[in-house]
């Protein structure tokens, strides 16, 4: 099979901003406890723009960067955790917004990991031959969700979207995506119920004790455990199926949860920090947009470079984690500079 070749990237992440500080103001917090135990410095809230409206903007973006018209678009893929509506997905509004009027649409859910869940699929429908171009849109509003009365969560999240196009390539390509499914109630999320006409006793048949309904539930440092032994194993998976060492990395854009599970990956994995691409400082945790922001900025900023050997991480509730790895700018029409 063949790889993919990122044509155009874009993100959107919006303008308000919320620091350390303001949260000293609700919160029995400081800026140095949630510096030190997180990388965060401050994050970006919706201010009451849509998930759909993010991820349009970021789409937008990537199509003019991909000089790709709306309507070469064969398939759009969505990632969220924080999607508007039950139904239609994420993927279908954009789709309608952006005028992708030849392409089919829908979402994804791997909450975290949503971006290499997203780039796998994409690319298996590139190598079918029926599909040509795939916009991929990751928009979160993590907001939301955040349950502002507990100190252990509330400081970890923000919003925003990133986005890519995606085609077919000669270049190298693997991911390993996995689902400790069994973990899955240390960090979850539950959509609030109504009451039903009908009767009024109700059996709770639900998988773990659900404390808290549409707000971001989290065993801090079980996740915190999972995440930094995920992290290598994922990158170290992509990297055998490919068979290159993670030494041969040029680049890690991972997921960003915090800066110190980032750092014990790494020591794991026995790559250099400085290959590791790290933002959480400005953004926070932004779920499945994280890597989608970050792969923005470092095409942006000139990091990556034609050829580079690059790996996507994430990690997440589930409990999900994936990686995959590819040649960044290689094969296809137009290689991108
Ligand atoms: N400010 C001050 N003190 C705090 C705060 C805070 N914001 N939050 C917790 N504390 C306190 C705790 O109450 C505890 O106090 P105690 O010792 O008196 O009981 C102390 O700090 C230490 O708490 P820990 O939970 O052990 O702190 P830890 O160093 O593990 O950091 C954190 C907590 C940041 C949540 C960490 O566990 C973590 O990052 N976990 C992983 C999170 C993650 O990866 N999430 C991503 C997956 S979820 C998703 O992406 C949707």
């Amino acid at each position: 099979m063949s790889g993919i070749r990122i044509a155009g990237t874009g993100r959107y992440v919006p303008d308000f901003i919320v620091d350390n500080e303001d949260f000293t103001k609700i919160l029995d917090t400081s800026d140095e406890w949630i510096q030190t135990r997180t990388g965060i410095q401050r994050r970006h809230y919706a201010r009451g723009e849509a998930t759909w409206l993010m991820g349009q903007k970021a789409g937008a973006i990537a199509l003019l960067d991909a000089k790709v018209s709306p309507e070469e678009i064969d398939l759009v893929i969505g990632t969220t955790v924080t999607p508007d509506f039950y139904y239609p997905s994420l993927a279908s509004l954009v789709q309608e917004k952006l005028g992708c009027v030849n392409a089919f649409a829908f979402d994804v859910n791997a909450a975290c990991s949503g971006y290499p869940y997203a780039l796998d699929m994409a690319r298996r429908y590139l190598c079918t031959g029926d599909v040509n171009k795939v916009l991929v849109v990751n928009a979160e509003v993590l907001s939301q969700l955040t349950n502002y009365g507990d100190r252990s969560t509330a400081i970890l999240f923000g919003d925003g979207a990133g986005a890519c196009v995606l085609e077919r390539s000669e270049g190298r390509f693997s991911s390993f995506l996995r689902c400790d499914a069994a973990n899955g109630y240390h960090v979850y999320c539950k959509h609030r119920r109504q009451q039903i006409p009908f009767y009024s006793d109700t059996e709770d048949t639900q998988p773990f004790p659900v404390e808290i309904e549409g707000k971001a539930v989290m065993n801090g440092r079980e996740v915190y455990k999972f995440a930094t032994k995920a992290m290598p194993r994922a990158v170290k998976g992509a990297c055998e199926k490919l068979g290159v060492t993670t030494q041969q990395l040029d680049w890690v854009i991972p997921h960003q949860a915090n800066l110190r599970i980032l750092e014990t990956a790494a020591k794991n994995m026995k790559i250099s920090m400085d290959k590791i691409y790290v933002n959480i400082e400005e953004y926070s945790n932004t779920s499945s947009a994280s890597v989608a922001i970050c792969l923005d900025e470092c095409i942006r900023t000139g990091k990556l470079r034609q050829g580079d050997l690059v790996c996507v991480v994430g990690f997440g509730a589930g409990l999900t984690y994936g990686a995959c790895v590819f040649e960044y700018g290689v094969g296809g029409a137009g290689e991108r500079v």
